[in-house]
This record gives structure tokens, C-alpha cells and sequence, in this order.
């Protein structure tokens, strides 16, 4: 599917990788519904206008993206597809300083994370069932975000990466559901990429990261993101899968 003239839902699409698919996609044609907590920048809209869809939206409430959905489509047309990032990060050892883990923290992070991405797939995948196909039967598609901490979590990742690996999990179940509908599903796993996701960590962590990806020697740029999500729609035999974007890093214990 090319996406000029298409509608795409972007979750978390305010900020960091989210954005970057979205300016990537409106350069594209692409009308876009931002789903997010926070209002996109003022210079998404820019040189776009009328193209860009927001309304404040929590992705863990089905009346929220319900109502984002149905606006959305009002204003912008039928709905092609989602590009799923809204996320949040979360340390903490199993057993530490101050005891055992919180189990709230670890519930919240399953919760916007996993619970939030699986809610957005379902009403975005009813929303594209109800339009017709295009060319070889297509209706639409789904790009979840995972991350290579599904796979390589780190000491203090384990609700991040429990929520990321049940992300990753879904995308063969999904692809297989959805295959009656035309409907193709597939998950990134990133590495580390430069965002306000990682604002907060200090420069040891950092460069940390960095001495361990192989090439090329820095992080990613949220554009190489945007730019494999937009591959996903364009290419109609990728379905099913996770793919890693990640320089070849295999994160070590920290
Ligand atoms: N940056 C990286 O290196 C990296 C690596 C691997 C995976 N990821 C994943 O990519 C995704 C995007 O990360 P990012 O780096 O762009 O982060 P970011 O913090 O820049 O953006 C995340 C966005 O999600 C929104 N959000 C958070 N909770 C929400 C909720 N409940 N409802 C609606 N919106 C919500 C935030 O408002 C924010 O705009 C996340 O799922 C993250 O786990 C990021």
C-alpha cells in the first residue's frame, strides 16, 4: 500500500519515534490521527494543514481511541492503517534497596504498554475491516513497537521487557487473525534511538549503549525508524514478524 492519500492512526505520535512517522507520512500524502496523551508540535502541521487529526487520548481507554477513531475518520477519511509507539520506560530491580519490585509500577507498564498497544490494534483493525479492499485484497495494516529489550533485557527491565515481549508476541496471532480481513500486522523492535524517551539517562548509560553497538557506532535517528515503518506498508509480503532495527546491538546484562 503507498500511503499518499491514505489515513494512518500514529500512537504516541506527539513525541520521539511516534513524530518522526508522522512527518514521514504526511511528507508522504498521508493524512494522520495522532493518539497520544500530549498535542503534536505546532510544525507537524505545518505546510499539512487539514491533515492532521488530534484529540487528547489516553491508548489504555477503549472510549478514548473509540472517540479518536471515529472523529479521526469524520475528518480525515476511511482508516488504512496504525503505526503503535505511545510507551513508557520503567527501571527497577526485581528485589533492590528498597525490597521487592512495586507491583503497581510493573501493572502500569504492562498496562500502557502491552494492554494499551493490544486496545489501539483491536479498534484500529475493526475501523480498516469495515472498508473496501484495494489492490491484491489489502485493506489495511498494523506496525506495533516493540524493542530489543524483548529479547535482550537488561538488570531492571523486566516490566519493560515483559511488556515489549508480549508485544512481539502478538504479531503472528494478529497477522493470522486478521488475514481474512486483508489486514497485515507487523512489529519493530528498536534499539536505542536519540528521544525524549531518553532525555532523562545519564551520559555513562548512554555511551554505554553506545561503545556496545557495533555499526553504525551512535544511536538511531528517529527517521530510520519512520522510515522501516513506511516499508511496512509498502511492502505487501511482510506480515507476521518482528523485525529488530537496531545496528546489530545485543544489549548486554547493563
Ligand atoms: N527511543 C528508543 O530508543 C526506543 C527503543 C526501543 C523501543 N522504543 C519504544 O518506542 C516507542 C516510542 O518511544 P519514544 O522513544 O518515541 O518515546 P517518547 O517518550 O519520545 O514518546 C512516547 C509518546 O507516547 C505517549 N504516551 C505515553 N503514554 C501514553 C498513553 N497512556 N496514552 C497515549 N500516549 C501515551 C507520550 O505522551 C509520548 O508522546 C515506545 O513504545 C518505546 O518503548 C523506544
Amino acid at each position: 500500500m503507498q500511503l499518499a492519500n491514505q489515513t494512518i492512526l500514529i500512537s504516541g505520535g506527539s513525541s520521539g519515534l511516534g513524530a518522526a512517522t508522522a512527518r514521514r507520512f504526511l511528507d508522504q500524502g498521508a493524512s494522520v490521527i495522532i493518539a497520544d496523551l500530549a498535542s503534536p508540535d505546532v510544525t507537524m502541521v505545518e505546510g499539512h494543514e487539514g491533515r492532521v487529526f488530534h484529540q487528547p487520548t489516553d491508548v489504555t481507554s477503549e472510549e478514548d481511541v473509540r472517540s479518536l477513531i471515529a472523529e479521526g475518520e469524520n475528518r480525515l477519511g476511511p482508516l488504512r492503517g496504525a503505526v503503535i509507539c505511545a510507551g513508557i520506560a520503567h527501571a527497577e530491580r526485581i528485589v533492590g534497596r528498597n525490597g521487592a519490585a512495586s507491583l503497581d509500577a510493573f501493572r502500569k507498564v504492562i498496562e500502557v504498554n502491552l494492554i494499551g498497544t493490544f486496545n489501539v490494534a483491536r479498534l484500529a483493525a475493526k475501523a480498516i475491516s469495515k472498508h473496501e479492499p484495494m489492490a491484491d485484497e489489502e485493506r489495511g495494516a498494523l506496525v506495533m513497537t516493540a524493542s530489543i529489550a524483548a529479547f535482550d533485557g537488561q538488570i531492571g527491565q523486566a516490566a519493560y521487557s515483559a511488556s515489549k515481549g508480549g508485544v512481539a508476541a502478538l504479531a503472528l496471532p494478529l497477522a493470522r487473525d486478521l488475514a481474512r480481513h486483508g489486514i497485515r500486522v507487523n512489529v519493530i523492535a528498536p534499539g536505542v534511538f536519540e528521544t525524549p524517551m531518553f532525555d532523562g539517562i545519564s551520559d555513562e548509560f548512554r555511551d554505554s549503549l553506545i561503545q556496545q553497538i557495533p555499526f553504525p557506532h551512535r544511536l538511531g535517528h528517529a527517521d530510520e525508524f519512520a522510515a522501516l515503518a513506511q516499508h511496512a506498508f509498502e511492502n505487501i509480503m511482510l506480515n507476521g514478524t518482528t523485525l529488530r532495527l537496531d545496528g546489530a546491538l545485543r544489549m548486554a546484562a547493563k
